[in-house]
């Protein structure tokens, strides 16, 4: 019967695959159920010619061993929360979902580390580290539907980078399958590790065209005692990149997180989500969500308090809403998380992820709001974004656009990010949405480099093919 089935298909890398893996592990079209295969870049979502879903390193081996037989192109598929297309189907590739490999292996609180299963949500390691007296530091909107092993594929950074880093800076050891199902790395616990190239960091950010990643070792933090956490309305941009440097000059335990938002944005929330409160009745021309972490609770919060009072008096910021209670907090970061609802609210938007030197990113942001103002007066432009590391998220919608005016739309946004000397991809990656657009970024002398690591680790162009670099 599978034979059959497989036979049906016409192929013979899905055929080898089903009568090695079986049926459970290996689906057929047929059997899809109705499942989608999209993620969050409005891609659009094609079906694989068959889904793997393994439970076990052994098996992604196996799968991959099979794929690379018969030249089989793989996509790898995580939470499907990518904003670049990179997850998505193209077209003869066969899926390989990690959702069946979901879990926490082993935390060792001496080391403060957690090893963990490549398709556990990020959510459930949060949670894990929190149970047990720690941190994990990465958090981001999709928390719930995001694995880490998307998160490290991406290189996902979010919410706290300016304090912890991004994803790869959160990691100790990554366990992966090559393209000819060979195995590397492993659950290797030390900071330490100075042995040669560093595998670890090739694959955080390598989006699935280097190999599967199928088990990695986490860094975990101290969990704070004490979190602070202000919504403050500001006057300028200057007066943004001056509390950004009084902030980590002054406050103690530095800046966990430095969150802004234009009024557009604030505008956007106040009408389609009524059900958000903003902290500040008046208006401002930014917005600053600033929080900090620390040790000592009582210490903290005098010293964040006589800061925002100081911040005040110099008029570095015009007015502050101090969260009072964990309610307030979660209050100001929901203002924050609205993306969540952008599907639901924005539907057929374009969304960028670029960043700039935060000097420059108040100048970018005006720069590129006038240019696609001047052009379609009636759009719906949204920017915010994770300024402290000079990371902006430029959402831009105008109902009934034409294919062509879509492109018209990415050509004014990246030109202007190469022509700042900025990145087309500050934290989503580059997957096949921005895989053209990736030379204004990159030197010819880097893509090469960049090629020749691909064409080294996965000769035949099996994994993640039309994705990050054109081969
Ligand atoms: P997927 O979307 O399934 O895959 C993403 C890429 O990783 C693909 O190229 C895929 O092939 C590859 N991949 C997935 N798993 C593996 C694996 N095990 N081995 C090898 N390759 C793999 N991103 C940020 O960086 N910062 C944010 O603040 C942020 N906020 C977000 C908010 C919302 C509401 C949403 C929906 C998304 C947000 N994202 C953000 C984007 C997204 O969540 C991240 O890119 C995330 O890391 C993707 O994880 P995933 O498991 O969903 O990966
Ligand atoms: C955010 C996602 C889009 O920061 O990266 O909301
Ligand atoms: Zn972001």
């Amino acid at each position: 019967m599978q034979e059959t089935i497989a036979a049906a298909q016409g192929n013979d890398a899905v055929a080898a695959l089903r009568t090695t893996l079986g049926a459970d592990l290996v689906s057929l079209p047929a059997e899809f159920g109705g499942r989608g295969f999209a993620d969050w870049s409005g891609t659009p979502a094609r079906e694989p010619l068959a889904l793997i879903r393994p439970r076990t390193t052994a098996e992604v081996a196996t799968a991959l061993r099979i794929c690379h037989q018969h030249r089989q192109p793989v996509v790898t598929q995580g939470g499907m929360t990518g904003h670049a297309g990179g997850a998505c189907v193209l077209g003869g590739e066969v899926a390989l979902s990690l959702e069946r490999m979901n879990g926490v292996i082993e935390i060792d609180p001496v080391g403060a580390t957690m090893t963990v299963l490549a398709g556990t949500p990020l959510q459930a390691v949060q949670e894990a580290a929190d149970r047990a007296g720690f941190m994990f530091a990465l958090d981001l909107g999709a928390r719930g539907s995001c694995t880490i092993g998307g998160n490290i594929a991406t290189n996902a950074g979010g919410n706290r980078v300016i304090r912890y880093g991004m994803m790869r800076d959160q990691l100790l050891d990554v366990e992966a399958v090559l393209a000819d199902g060979s195995v590397i790395g492993g659950q290797r616990k030390m900071i330490k590790n100075n042995t040669g190239y560093d595998l670890r960091n090739l694959l955080a950010g390598s989006e699935g065209t280097l190999a599967v990643i199928t088990s990695a070792v986490l860094r975990l933090r101290a969990k704070p005692r004490a979190v602070s956490t202000a919504w403050c309305g500001m006057p300028d941009y200057a007066a943004v990149t001056t509390l950004l440097g009084r902030a980590q000059e002054c406050l103690p335990a530095g800046v966990s997180a430095f969150e802004v938002m234009w009024p557009n944005y604030c505008d956007f929330v106040r009408q389609r989500l009524p059900e958000l409160r903003l902290p500040l009745a008046s208006d401002h021309a930014y917005y600053v969500l600033l929080e900090t972490c620390g040790a000592d609770p009582e210490r903290q919060s005098a010293a964040f308090e006589d800061f925002l009072a100081d911040m005040l008096d110099d008029g570095v910021i015009a007015d502050a809403a101090l969260a009072q209670s964990e309610a307030d907090v979660a209050a100001f970061w929901a203002i924050r998380d609205a993306p969540a609802e952008y599907p639901r609210l924005i539907p057929g938007r374009i969304s960028f992820d670029v960043s700039f030197a935060v000097s420059q990113a108040g100048e970018a942001a005006q720069r590129c709001d006038e240019r696609l103002r001047a052009r379609w007066p009636q759009a719906t432009i949204l920017v915010y974004g994770h300024l402290g590391d000079g990371n902006l998220h430029v959402v831009v919608q105008e109902p009934g656009w034409s294919d062509d005016a879509i492109d018209e739309v990415k050509r004014v946004v990246y030109e202007l990010t190469g022509e700042m000397g900025g990145s087309v991809s500050a934290e989503h990656g580059i997957g096949e949405e921005k895989l053209k657009v990736l030379g204004l970024s990159r030197s010819p002398a880097e893509l090469a480099a960049m090629k020749a690591i691909k064409l080294a680790l996965d000769p035949h162009n099996l994994l993640n093919p039309g994705k990050v670099i054109a081969m």
